[in-house]
């Protein structure tokens, strides 16, 4: 017999009250014998690449096309998905839509409900006509109760609203707490794995992402999609983070009305609708979430001081990127924007991860700085330190979308060209003072 540290995993022919490899005062524990030399090994399976077809990957579309575009054509069995977003920016509708859709072609879908009564779901779900027979409620905490009801049923997908209020029963620690929210996202997902059947797990955000939940899980689960958008406005976009079965990053578009998330067929269209650019500040940045792109204001306004720190405000993108911009622009392009409130903001509600805001920033800054309108021009590129602009990707789909909505005017880099901050202002209208 052998033993073996616990800590270190160091091992010994003798047992001592202490690891003298790593100083653990633990015992040693007594370890399985080392198969001999000779002792048959099991051996992994190996099989060729191309006999896994790995293309064949059944998927259920759930009959939303926002939503099957962002899982990449579907549900895939046994596949877990995480739903996050901020409280009330619409999680549970789109899954009892999702439900609703699935149930509307035949299929069972469990919702189980720990945050609103079966009452109150089924009075959403009657004003949003999705009282299907196979949507299944269940205002149930309990994440053992809810798994042995999804094992008798099997259906064809299982929703837990939210991962934050269901626990279980014998770990300690509040519902929402690390504890409970990762044993119970792990009862989840071993019963998903175990039995093919899809489980969507909604988790609350906050702003500042601190609540114990969504972040935790996006390791444990196959899929991760981010609904946001401005709670108070009516775009929401839906966000793949992560996905085993399919590519990220693609995006799904929705407008919250008065019959749930309607599909938004045209989003620049939409986000475009009665922008004119006659108002100085405001310039259009085509982004490009997932591979599409996507037309979006970018406003700024700049403003005596108010009180003895100039403020910066900056919603819908980083801080910091406008920061940069400031300093670039101050340095390579003789706009002192040092003493002066400084408002930014992405109109929509969305937040835009895309390096090529940059320039768009400085445009709309300079733009209402020098109280200049811009006509219909878009921009894009990314700002450096040094005062260049540089190309960001899909340059021609950026420039073909801004062209379709009559935006004509377009200040970028082309193609993987480089461009100076100066040049660029000048090409928008906006030569610099000196
Ligand atoms: P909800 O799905 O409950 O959000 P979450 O689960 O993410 O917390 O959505 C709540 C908001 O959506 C609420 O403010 C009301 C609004 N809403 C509509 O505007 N129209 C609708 O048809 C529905 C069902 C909700
Ligand atoms: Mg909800």
């Amino acid at each position: 017999m052998r033993y073996r540290c616990d800590t270190c995993g160091h091992g010994s022919p003798k047992w001592m009250g202490f690891c003298p490899a790593c100083g653990s005062p633990a015992a040693l524990a007594e370890a399985p014998e080392a198969p001999a030399r000779g002792t048959p090994v099991r051996v992994a399976r190996v099989v060729p690449l191309p006999a896994v077809g790995g293309d064949a990957v059944p998927r259920r579309p759930v009959g939303i096309d926002e939503v099957d575009r962002v899982l990449g054509g579907g549900l895939v069995p046994g596949a877990t998905l995480l739903v996050g977003g901020e409280p009330g920016v619409g999680k549970s509708t789109l899954l009892l839509q999702v439900a609703g859709a699935l149930a509307g072609a035949g299929g069972t879908v469990l919702l189980a409900t720990a945050e609103e009564s079966t009452a109150q779901v089924a009075l959403r779900a009657g004003r949003l006509g999705l009282a299907h027979p196979g949507v299944l409620l269940a205002a149930e905490s309990d994440v053992d109760a809810i798994v042995a009801a999804a094992d008798r049923l099997r259906p064809d997908l299982v929703v837990v609203d939210s991962v934050q209020t269901v626990a279980a029963a014998e770990v300690d620690g509040t519902p929402g707490g690390v504890a409970q929210v990762r044993e119970a996202a792990a009862r989840l997902v071993h019963f998903a794995k175990q039995s093919g059947v899809p489980v969507a797990l909604v988790g609350h955000v906050t702003k500042d992402g601190s609540i114990a939940g969504p972040r935790l899980l996006e390791h444990a689960v196959d899929v991760v999609l981010y609904l946001e958008g401005d709670v108070e406005r009516g775009l929401r976009l839906l966000r793949g983070l992560k996905n085993r079965f399919g590519a990220t990053h693609q995006v799904g578009l929705f407008e919250m009305g008065d019959s749930g998330l309607r599909e938004v067929p045209d989003p620049s269209g939409f986000l475009m609708a009665g922008w004119d650019g006659e108002a100085p500040g405001s310039v259009v940045f085509p982004s490009v979430d997932g591979r599409r792109p996507l037309l979006v204001e970018v406003q700024a306004l700049v403003s005596p001081v108010v009180s003895a720190q100039p403020r910066r405000s900056v919603r819908g993108l980083e801080v910091a990127r406008v920061h940069q911009v400031l300093a670039v622009l101050d340095r390579h392009a003789d706009f002192h924007l040092a003493d002066r409130d400084v408002y930014v903001s992405v109109v929509g509600g969305l937040q835009v991860r895309d390096p090529g805001v940059d320039l768009p920033v400085a445009v709309a800054l300079v733009s209402s700085f020098l109280n200049r309108p811009l006509g219909p021009t878009a921009a894009w590129g990314e700002v450096g330190l040094t005062g260049e602009v540089r190309a960001v990707a899909y340059g021609d789909r950026r420039a073909a979308e801004a062209a379709r909505l009559g935006v004509a005017v377009a200040v970028g880099p082309a193609g993987n060209g480089e461009d100076r901050i100066r040049r660029a202002l000048c090409r928008a209208g906006l030569p610099p003072a000196s």
